[in-house]
């Protein structure tokens, strides 16, 4: 299966990434990375830290949007540390960032690769995706699944918006708008895997690289989430996309229409899912509610030990 990962990292996102590269089943053409949990140039530079962990110098990592379609760009140190990866000690990634734009390798791997063949696991605001999101683009895609937005969960960053959606709800709109085939992970589902201490103990007894320092990675992440819901560990969102590709059984969920608020400011990035089907406006998202997450736990623990 030929996926990118378009990615704002983040240590959920380098959970995400070393579950996809510990997964033969899986040809990572290349990471793309956008604005988000931090700037560009940190996303950039940590997405080649987190390949350089894995063992994994050869995959090719681009950079893209340092900024939101239209809004200024909204930013959570205040979760993921002043360096978006804190928790295990760092260093200089030796492995080069690829000269091309993010959005410009997006447009030619997907004219490149047969049609309907190349997926596109999305972990950050969407800015890449809509920019790159022409419509004889579109229709090549086979599917995109995505980390973002929430129904009964509401909201994270706000009372009503995700962070992924929230920073950028014009590229959100425009993605659900695309005809693309979608999967939608929403904080329904992401607040169901907790990285529980026995969990994160697990992952760490593997002793790989990756496995090493994601652990010091959730223990630093996870302290924001337990502190504010009070829980035993805190939602790893990001590799349920992943995991979806390898195990989609681990999953449930129900084909509903996607909407994003873009014009309330009080609203703004609400993703609006029509969960009881009252409207009559198109299905557009499979929208995943519930997950196995011991499964979840356990597919993640074995392909990081693989690293
Ligand atoms: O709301 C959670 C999402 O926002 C995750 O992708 C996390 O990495 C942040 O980007
Ligand atoms: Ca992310």
């Amino acid at each position: 299966m030929k996926i990118i990962i378009d990615t704002d990292p983040g240590q959920d996102d380098a959970a995400a990434i070393f579950l996809a590269l510990g997964s033969p089943e899986l040809e990572v053409l290349g990471i793309t990375t956008v604005a988000g949990n931090v700037p560009l140039a940190l996303t950039a530079k940590n997405a080649r830290i987190i390949c350089e962990m894995a063992g994994r110098p050869d995959v090719r990592v681009f950079a893209g949007a340092d900024k939101p379609l239209v809004r200024a760009l909204v930013t959570a140190e205040h979760v993921h540390g002043k360096t978006g990866l804190d928790g295990p000690e760092l260093f200089e990634p030796t492995m080069p960032l690829q000269e091309k734009h993010a959005v410009d390798f997006i447009v030619e791997t997907i004219k490149a690769e047969e049609s309907g063949t190349v997926t596109l696991c999305t972990i950050g605001p969407l800015t890449n995706i809509a920019l790159a999101l022409a419509p004889e683009i579109a229709k090549r895609v086979q599917q995109i699944v995505m980390m973002g937005g929430a129904y009964f969960e509401q909201g994270n960053v706000t009372p009503s918006a995700e962070f992924n959606v929230y920073v950028d709800p014009e590229a959100a709109r425009d993605v659900f708008k695309s005809g693309i085939p979608i999967v939608m992970m929403p904080l329904d589902v992401t607040h169901k895997v907790l990285t529980t201490s026995v969990r994160t103990a697990r992952i760490k007894e593997t002793g790989t690289r990756a496995a090493l320092a994601l652990s010091e990675m959730l223990l630093f992440f996870e302290r924001f989430d337990e502190e504010k819901y009070g829980t035993d560990g805190g939602p790893l969102h990001d590799p349920t996309t992943i995991a979806y590709l390898l195990k989609p059984e681990l999953f449930q969920g129900r084909q509903c229409n996607v909407e994003i608020e873009t014009k309330s400011e009080l609203t703004r990035g609400a993703s609006v899912v029509d969960w009881w089907q009252v409207s009559d406006r198109s299905h557009n998202a499979l929208v995943i509610g519930d997950v196995d997450a011991d499964g979840f736990f356990d597919l993640l623990t074995e392909r990081i030990a693989c690293l």
